[in-house]
């Protein structure tokens, strides 16, 4: 790889050992998958945040880089295993707050804004078309890529952090114009709307790429995608397919940037869509556990979620999962009063997959097929996909 001057010396060590062992990451890195340079980023999503994955090991490897490593860019983290103000309404452990807490410090002590969420371009981490960033977690990786058009590969916890500590990353895989090309077309035959329809739309046309054997999938005949949609999508199609970029015909900024593939093409019908939604759904009668946002849920989400709850009483434990700036917009618009009025919980920085729940409820009901997905594998709940309002419903009834 050709370093420059700066990068050569990091390489050496002459700026700390911090900067020395990112930079023996990346080259590492770079040489496996044959980068001919380094490339500046603009910011850094850091994941693998949560004490249950990282458990003693990650942490020690985090405090080392910690005693002399400093972030040069922007810098954010996914979620962490709870929501540190309101833990214990979340009956998180205490010990494992203690945990999480020296795993969060360590990262501030870098420097990096410990804002813990899966969404960073909606509090701040957002980068512009075509810029280049490491980003790490998979559904925020597809959307930073697709819907926004910048640069990223999907990193690991460790590489992410050795690009937020150099300014860096390998120049390779979705840094260059060469791999964004779609490769397989997909028709959309039927009406796709909700965040529910389109998490089962990412889970459908996932399940597909994998059988085939391709990555980035060129999607025509949706009319129509909000934020929401696009967040659920870029979740589904990244957990089940592995999907680190798409284009969708009209819709994401490249689509009509490189040529359409020439291909043949895969058509997703009615009834396909009926088929993949019931493979979301287990067949079990009690629910007893609500989330909403995964990812994690905007301010528009919270609004409809405050609206359908203005002067109810949830049954179940609900909880709304979000990035702590958006609660805090969320408490000044009135919404929080209104939900935490009904019963529901915030569980602000962390979600009903890295929150330590393993267990500890039997049904799950949610709008996400990635939160079914992960409900399922990690914390042996049985599933239900709904829309919002059936989940809300569900939360009520
Ligand atoms: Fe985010 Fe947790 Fe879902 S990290 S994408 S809310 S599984």
């Amino acid at each position: 790889m050709d370093l420059t001057p700066e990068e050569q010396e990091m390489l050496d060590g002459k700026f700390g050992k911090a900067a020395k062992k990112s930079m023996e990451i990346l080259t590492t890195l770079g040489e496996i998958f044959e980068a001919d340079s380094m490339v500046k980023v603009y910011g850094v999503q850091v994941a693998g945040v949560s004490y249950a994955n990282l458990g003693e090991a990650g942490l020690e490897f985090l405090n080392e880089l910690a005693e002399d490593g400093k972030v040069r860019v922007l810098t954010t983290l996914n979620p962490a295993g709870m929501d540190r103000e309101n833990w214990q309404a979340l009956g998180i452990d205490a010990d494992f707050v203690k945990n999480q807490n020296r795993v969060i410090d360590a990262f501030a002590k870098m420097g990096i804004i410990t804002t813990c969420s899966c969404t960073p371009y909606l509090i701040g981490n957002t980068p512009h078309y075509g810029e280049h960033i490491a980003w790490a977690e998979s559904s925020a990786v597809c959307y930073a890529n697709s819907v926004i058009g910048a640069r990223t590969n999907r990193e690991g916890g460790p590489s992410a952090l050795a690009s937020a500590i150099t300014g860096k990353t390998p120049n390779y895989g979705y840094h260059k114009d060469s791999n964004r090309h779609g490769e397989i077309l997909f028709k959309i035959k039927t009406n796709v709307t909700g965040t529910d329809q389109f998490g089962v739309l990412g889970k459908l046309i996932g399940n597909k790429l994998v059988e085939i054997g391709k990555k980035v999938p060129y999607i025509a005949g949706i009319s129509d995608a909000s934020v929401e949609e696009l967040k659920a999508f870029c979740a589904s199609i990244a957990t089940y397919g592995g999907v680190a970029l798409f284009h969708m015909e009209r819709i994401t900024p490249e689509w009509n940037e490189y040529s359409k593939p020439n291909e043949s093409s895969v058509e997703i019908s009615k009834e396909d869509m009926l088929k993949a939604r019931s493979e979301l759904i287990d067949d079990f009668s009690e629910i007893d556990f609500v989330s909403i946002g995964c990812p994690h849920a905007t301010i528009n989400e919270i609004a409809t979620i405050a609206t359908l709850l203005r002067g109810k009483k949830v049954k179940k434990e609900f909880w709304i999962t979000t990035a702590r700036p958006t609660k805090k917009l969320a408490d000044n618009a009135g919404y929080s009063k209104i939900i935490e009025d009904a019963g529901a919980k915030f569980a602000a920085d962390t979600c009903c997959v890295v929150a330590p729940i393993k267990e500890r409820f039997k049904g799950m009901m949610v709008d996400s097929a990635k939160a079914c997905y992960y409900g399922r594998a990690k914390n042996n709940f049985k599933v239900r996909i709904g829309n919002l309002e059936e989940c809300v419903e569900e939360a009520i009834k």
